[in-house]
């Protein structure tokens, strides 16, 4: 049997945090109390004008073949999830493979799943590596949301934020992803979406990100405590035995309401949401990479990854680290 099993982690953030008083003094009328109190979000980086996606994937994906300790050319897929890539085209994926010096002809592509993205991108690497095609992927959540927020809307600018995380999986004998469930649901596209096109040379409709809030937040309580039931369930494992839950981090409430729906204990559910807002297609890998390198997550445990996003797209993946 071949498992696809995680060999490093690394992510990377840009600048320094951007604190919600720091937002007040550019002038949005908002305040570090309410903030705090809706979201949990304390700060987020920014990433200054020049820096695109493909850069902030690079950096965290160097963190990740360190810690997997292998080279470029070793890698023989790449997948990026981002809704903020660099260009239209080519893919933010084939821009970090030339960043990353890669010459060996290995397949690169994106996968669009907005703040699911990573999810979707693991999940499709997962099957690339257990068909015996490929041995080893870089799979990247990597974004620059600020540039798709309204920084007139204080009801969504203050929740993004910019950055990346990467994983390196390889084919392996020894127990990796056990389980990955994934989902979409078209008829609630209106409820999170950036509903804009280029057409001839023009901006058509609303290049800014709209959300209904409240909406979103029932929605995505409900289908994030599903899917890591439905995951833990295709795996074998039961909820308790589960040593993480590392969920999509928009907002510590959306985190908190489905660990306690899924019954586990909140020492069990790693947050990082404080300091990074939502990163979308990044936050996943950021949060994992996080607990990763400060010690909590060891080899040998139980973790589920779960994101959700607009579309609406969610999944969850249940690995053995
Ligand atoms: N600062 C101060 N006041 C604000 C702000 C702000 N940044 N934003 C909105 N308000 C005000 C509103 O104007 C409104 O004022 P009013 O009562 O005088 O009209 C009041 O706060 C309440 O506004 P609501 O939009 O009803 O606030 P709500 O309690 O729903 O909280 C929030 C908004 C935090 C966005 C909440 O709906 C939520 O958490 N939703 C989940 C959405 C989410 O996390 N999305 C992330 C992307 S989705 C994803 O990644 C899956």
């Amino acid at each position: 049997m071949i498992y696809a099993r995680v060999a490093g982690t690394g992510s990377y953030l840009p600048g320094a945090p951007v604190t919600n008083d720091d937002l007040v003094a550019r002038g949005i009328d908002t305040s570090d109390a309410w903030i705090q109190e809706r979201t949990g979000i304390r700060s987020r980086h920014l990433a200054s004008p020049e820096v695109t996606s493909s850069q902030l994937a690079q950096e965290a994906s160097l963190r990740a073949l360190e810690a997997a300790a292998c080279t470029p050319n070793d890698i023989d897929l790449v997948i990026v999830a981002t809704s903020t890539p660099d260009y239209i085209f080519p893919s933010t994926a084939t821009l970090l493979q030339a960043r990353l010096g890669m010459s060996n002809g290995a397949p690169a592509f994106d996968v669009q799943a907005v703040c699911a993205g990573f999810a979707f991108a693991i999940a499709t690497a997962e099957k690339f590596i257990r068909s015996g095609s490929h041995k080893r992927a870089l799979v990247v959540g990597a974004e620059v949301f600020s540039r798709i927020l309204d920084w007139n809307d204080r009801g969504t600018c203050v929740l993004f934020g910019d950055g990346a995380g990467a994983v390196v999986l390889e084919a392996s004998e020894r127990p990796g992803i056990l389980a990955t469930a994934l989902h979409a649901d078209g008829a609630q596209n209106q409820i999170l979406c950036v509903p804009g096109q280029i057409s001839r040379g023009q901006v058509t409709g609303d290049p800014f990100l709209r959300m209904d809030g409240q909406a979103v937040f029932k929605f995505a309580v409900k289908v994030l405590s599903d899917v890591a039931k439905e995951v833990a369930e295709l795996g074998g494992v039961p909820l308790d035995a589960v040593d993480w839950l590392i969920p999509h981090q928009a907002n510590i409430r959306i985190i908190q309401a489905t660990g306690k729906r899924l019954g586990v204990a909140p020492e069990r559910v790693i947050a990082t949401v404080g300091a990074h807002g939502n990163t979308s297609a990044a936050s996943i890998p950021l949060a994992l990479d996080a607990a990763v390198r400060d010690g909590r997550i060891r080899r040998g445990q139980k973790v589920i990854l779960e994101g959700i996003g607009g579309g609406f797209a969610w999944g969850a993946l249940l690995l053995e680290y």
